[in-house]
């Protein structure tokens, strides 16, 4: 699916921001463990935690979704080794986790996704779980993972060597799923859903925070049984369209229940930075993360330098980033991001393409970019190519609205893994993008 994105002039009114793609996946993952009956409210009832939905009942979780309310029902017998691969569809979050999960429950079990998802780094989380005393392989680092043996060590410890909230998440998942206790060092902090979760259901799980890394503990822990979980909404959707009414000329727009987590709102910061005009109200606390409502107005931005440690906490905004740079006077330099380059899609790669079709003035470095913004529309001459990536799809829609004779974005159909209904709240808003 093409989308075709409008220039205009003003985007107001009141959104809900949709539910965190990242906690929506880990509470269907921990909430199984527990083995209660659990009601989940905002729910991101996207592609992506679907695909988690799915692969934990194949592993005998009694997960129901009905009108977008989920009910993880009480197990009455231990899970199982499913008998098909697993399919993760498009979710780096879903496969990386589930196969710590997996790990830790002592389960068989082959692990797959679709072709971006075969493309992307495995090793990252295999190798420290091979170290823990599994048994996996996988096909020169990519899937099929194929979980086949052993058992998780306690008290493992582990030194991160790349900033990643899945291979983090996914080795305390191992050891709490097979009941052991694990240390991580973090030398850059990434997004801590995770450890905040377990802490939630009562785990026993320290964190030291110095000035340079981050110790994460977890002991070993029995957790407590919950009855009900409301997800936050998504920071990183939400970034859309925070953007869009920044880079709007006539804008004011409220977005309801944003989660607004420490190691998330990099983006906050840097726009901020930018001299964005956004306002924080209504700052509250919803099953141990911290939500708001932001109010975002047309702003007058300026080019800055993104400073590196930042750089793991905005990993999956730099698109919208990019979009934003565009608009701002001056220069925007970001770099210590090559990681973009093992995403869905090859991030900075696709982003510098979009840029280049924006007729944008900018440069691509090996580890980044820089951009020379300026207030002026743009006049974009070529379709732009999402490379099946919805983060890349969304971003160049928004810039589409400060083009003088619009955009289309080829392949969209990527949008729904993360943010299903972004045309309809967009369009809700005052934007024009349509099929
Ligand atoms: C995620 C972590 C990040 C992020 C991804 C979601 C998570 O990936 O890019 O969209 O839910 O843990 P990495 O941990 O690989 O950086």
């Amino acid at each position: 699916m093409n989308l075709v994105s409008k220039p205009v002039q003003e985007i107001s009114g009141d959104v809900v921001c949709p539910g965190d793609k990242s906690i929506s996946q880990r509470i269907l993952i921990i909430g199984s463990l527990l083995n209660c009956n659990i009601k989940i409210s905002g729910f991101l009832n996207a592609q992506d935690p679907i695909s988690t939905l799915k692969a934990l009942n194949q592993i005998g979780a009694l997960i129901d979704i009905d009108d977008g309310v989920i009910q993880i029902k009480k197990r009455s017998r231990s899970f199982v080794s499913p008998e098909a691969p697993i399919d993760l569809g498009n979710s780096g979050t879903g496969i990386r986790l589930l196969t710590g999960f997996i790990s830790g429950l002592n389960l068989r079990a082959t692990l797959v996704g679709d072709c971006s998802l075969s493309k992307r780094p495995m090793s990252r989380v295999v190798n420290p779980l091979l170290k823990m005393g599994k048994d996996i392989t996988t096909n020169e680092g990519k899937t099929p993972i194929k979980i086949k043996g052993g058992s998780i060590n306690d008290n493992f410890r582990y030194l991160m060597p790349v900033a990643s909230a899945q291979v983090k998440s996914s080795l305390i998942l191992a050891s709490l799923s097979s009941g052991n206790s694990i240390q991580i060092e973090e030398p850059k902090v990434t997004r801590d859903h995770t450890e905040k979760m377990i802490e939630y259901c009562g785990g026993q799980i320290d964190v030291q925070d110095s000035s340079t890394n981050k110790i994460i503990t977890l002991h070993k822990s029995k957790l407590s049984e919950i009855s009900s979980y409301e997800v936050v909404g998504d920071f990183s959707s939400a970034a859309f369209i925070i953007v869009a009414a920044l880079i709007s000329k006539n804008s004011e727009v409220l977005i309801k229940n944003v989660g607004l987590n420490k190691t998330r709102i990099g983006l906050l910061k840097v726009l901020l930075q930018m001299n964005a005009e956004i306002e924080i109200v209504n700052k509250r606390k919803v099953c141990n993360e911290i939500c708001a409502d932001l109010i975002v107005k047309s702003s007058d931005l300026i080019g800055i330098e993104v400073p590196d440690y930042i750089i793991p906490n905005i990993i999956d905004e730099i698109p919208i980033l990019c979009v934003a740079a565009c608009f701002a006077e001056g220069e925007t330099l970001i770099k210590n991001a090559s990681e973009l380059k093992v995403k869905e899609s090859d991030r900075l790669n696709a982003t510098s393409l979009g840029l280049k079709a924006m007729n944008i003035d900018f440069k691509l470095l090996n580890d980044g970019l820089i951009i020379n913004g300026s207030k002026n529309d743009v006049v974009i001459d070529q379709e732009i190519q999402s490379f099946d990536d919805h983060r890349i799809a969304m971003s160049f829609l928004v810039a589409g609205i400060r083009s003088k004779n619009g955009v289309k974005v080829k392949n969209c159909n990527n949008i729904k893994t993360s943010f299903p209904n972004f045309c309809k709240i967009m369009n809700s808003l005052g934007t024009e993008i349509h099929g």
